[in-house]
């Protein structure tokens, strides 16, 4: 009896499924008309919705660097329901996520994994915050608060890939200041009415830290699955969680797993970080990060146990 209750409790927990844009989100889907900026979502299919959109801004842009934004005729697939999935995957390089303007949201990261958006590898933006790759698309990695985002309580702003919405940092129910990344998850979300959604914030990794469902693999290819657990993680504020092309973690750092502190062989250029396993999880604000490993470890124990029982019948 137990077990089978204990059976359906692990995996009923193992999928959690949460609301993707609802009806009112979708409506905030919209551009001023201004320049060559479309968005629609068309919402025909029983899966996913599918973004459309030209990825330019409905305001004005400036040269910045020599790129001019073009029309990159985006046809994005996210989920209806997205779920809460147990492995929390990296954010890739490039695009992550789309404002409700039909724009890209990039990660933190400039090429050579180093922060875009503050200190000595700052980028340059536009007044508008944002600017162009060489691949013609205008892109946000900060908050869009100089001609997108109006500052008015929980707006959105977009939707990430995985589905989930993507809000400003000005919530109803903390009216004094902005939320900060201090506020959310790893993955810079929360949930809210039992909706998930991540913010963006004034601080690091400003938008996503790691994507808390899935993405379709034609979207875009995420590469590496976060240990929230790790104390590399931590160590390293965050950076596994944008996991480079190669596996690597920012500033050029060597692959995540190899730096873990059980490996014999940990390369030199692994950061400092403390060296014996987290396990009082000191450091998780939320209380998120480690549920994606107990889930794993329930998951194996159920499926031992099942085997056990097959073979004493
Ligand atoms: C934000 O402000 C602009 C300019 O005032 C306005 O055109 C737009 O409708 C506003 N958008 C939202 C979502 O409030
Ligand atoms: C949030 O938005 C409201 C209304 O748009 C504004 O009055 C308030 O000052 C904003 N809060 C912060 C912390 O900026």
């Amino acid at each position: 009896m137990w077990l089978h209750i204990w059976l359906v409790l692990s995996i009923a927990s193992l999928h959690t499924e949460s609301s993707g844009l609802t009806s009112e989100e979708i409506s905030k889907f919209s551009v001023s008309g201004k320049y060559e900026a479309t968005v629609t979502v068309d919402q025909s299919n029983s899966e996913y919705f599918l973004i459309a959109a030209s990825g330019i801004p409905d305001h004005p842009w400036e040269n910045v660097n020599p790129n001019t934004p073009t029309n990159q005729n985006y046809n994005i697939k996210i989920r209806k329901t997205p779920e809460v999935s147990p492995t929390k995957a990296c954010v890739p390089f490039g695009k992550i996520g789309l404002t409700r303007t039909g724009v890209a949201i990039y990660n933190p990261l400039a090429g050579g994994s180093v922060n875009a958006v503050q200190g000595d590898s700052a980028e340059t933006f536009d007044s508008c915050d944002g600017h162009t790759s060489p691949d013609g698309s205008y892109h946000y990695h900060k908050i869009p608060d100089s001609c997108l985002y109006n500052n008015t309580v929980d707006e959105l702003i977009g939707v990430a890939f995985d589905g989930f919405p993507i809000y400003g940092p000005n919530v109803s129910d903390i009216s004094d200041r902005w939320i900060t990344s201090a506020d959310l998850d790893k993955c810079h979300g929360r949930e809210v009415n039992g909706q998930y959604r991540y913010h963006v914030t004034e601080q690091w990794p400003y938008f996503l830290g790691c994507y808390h469902g899935t993405v379709y693999a034609d979207v875009v290819t995420v590469t590496y699955d976060c240990d929230l657990n790790s104390n590399d993680w931590d160590a390293w504020t965050y950076y596994l969680c944008e996991c480079p092309e190669n596996g690597g973690g920012g500033g050029g750092l060597p692959p995540p797993i190899e730096c873990r502190p059980d490996n014999p062989n940990r390369p030199a250029n692994c950061p400092d970080g403390p060296q014996q396993p987290d396990t009082n999880n000191v450091n998780d604000q939320s209380g998120d990060g480690n549920s994606g490993c107990r889930l794993g470890v329930n998951l194996m124990i159920v499926i031992f146990i099942v085997l056990i029982s097959f073979q004493a019948f």
